[in-house]
């Protein structure tokens, strides 16, 4: 694991953008694997800025995203496909049919076949680098603790801790979907680059089991000391336990 200590946040993201754009200025086709909450944005700002500055273009990427919530309408302003249209894609020059989102708007009958759907697409592709950010109880997408690691994409039921966490984006915590579909652990495994980020204080407790703690399903992140090709940039607060 290279580990990355920033300054402040925005150079964490700079500094995640970076790698981003190395790979696409290597690879112009690369698969990227992407993720959502209140972490990445700042990296996404920093690529847009890229992309508009002429210095990287995402014409011929593809894209798969970790994860969406279940039982949203795709427009609804925290669905991840809005937050992804919003924080990056409406701003550069993606071909929007090159982008993968689980759907929200499937009904519990209809989940099964979403899920068969996304592991299809994603056993056909090989994503070149994985952003990853970090609940405060170790999830990584929405894989949460349990008794083992996540293979494919499965439905995950959200735990009290991830919803109410979650539930300030949301007027009330009884909106938050208490389902999602994530891509499983041996398929983020699968990424040949991964990138972690993490920041602030509240953070800081969990970035040190995931790096210096046992292997463990209970710590999701965990799993990560095992990959050939880990960075985990952090902010000066979430490194303060290292
Ligand atoms: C969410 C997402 C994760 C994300 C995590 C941390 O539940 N499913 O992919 O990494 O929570 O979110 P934040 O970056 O807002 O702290």
């Amino acid at each position: 694991m290279k580990i990355i200590i920033a300054e402040n946040y925005d150079q964490m993201s700079k500094k995640a953008a970076d790698i981003f754009a190395n790979q696409l200025k290597e690879k112009e086709d690369s698969t990227l694997g992407l993720a959502t909450g209140s972490t990445p944005t700042g990296m996404y700002k920093h690529l847009i800025e890229m992309y508009k500055n002429g210095e990287i273009s995402f014409k011929s990427a593809k894209t798969f995203n970790l994860d969406e919530y279940m039982g949203l309408p795709e427009n609804h302003e925290q669905s991840y496909s809005f937050f992804m249209n919003e924080n990056l894609f409406d701003h550069v020059d993606i071909n929007k049919e090159n982008i993968n989102i689980p759907k929200s708007n499937v009904s519990e009958t209809e989940i099964n076949t979403e899920v068969e759907r996304y592991n299809h697409l994603l056993d056909n592709s090989e994503i070149d680098i994985q952003v990853l950010g970090i609940g405060r109880n170790g999830h990584i997408g929405f894989n949460e603790p349990g008794d083992a690691f996540t293979k494919n994409a499965t439905v995950a039921e959200l735990t009290e801790d991830t919803i109410k966490a979650n539930s300030r984006f949301f007027d009330n915590i009884e909106d938050v979907p208490q389902k999602a579909i994530t891509m499983g652990i041996k398929q983020i495994m699968m990424a040949k680059k991964i990138i972690l980020l993490a920041n602030g204080k509240s953070k800081s407790e969990i970035i040190k089991a995931t790096i210096t703690g046992k292997i463990t399903p209970f710590v999701p992140a965990s799993v990560l000391q095992l990959h050939k090709d880990v960075t985990i940039i952090l902010d000066k607060e979430a490194a303060e336990l290292l």
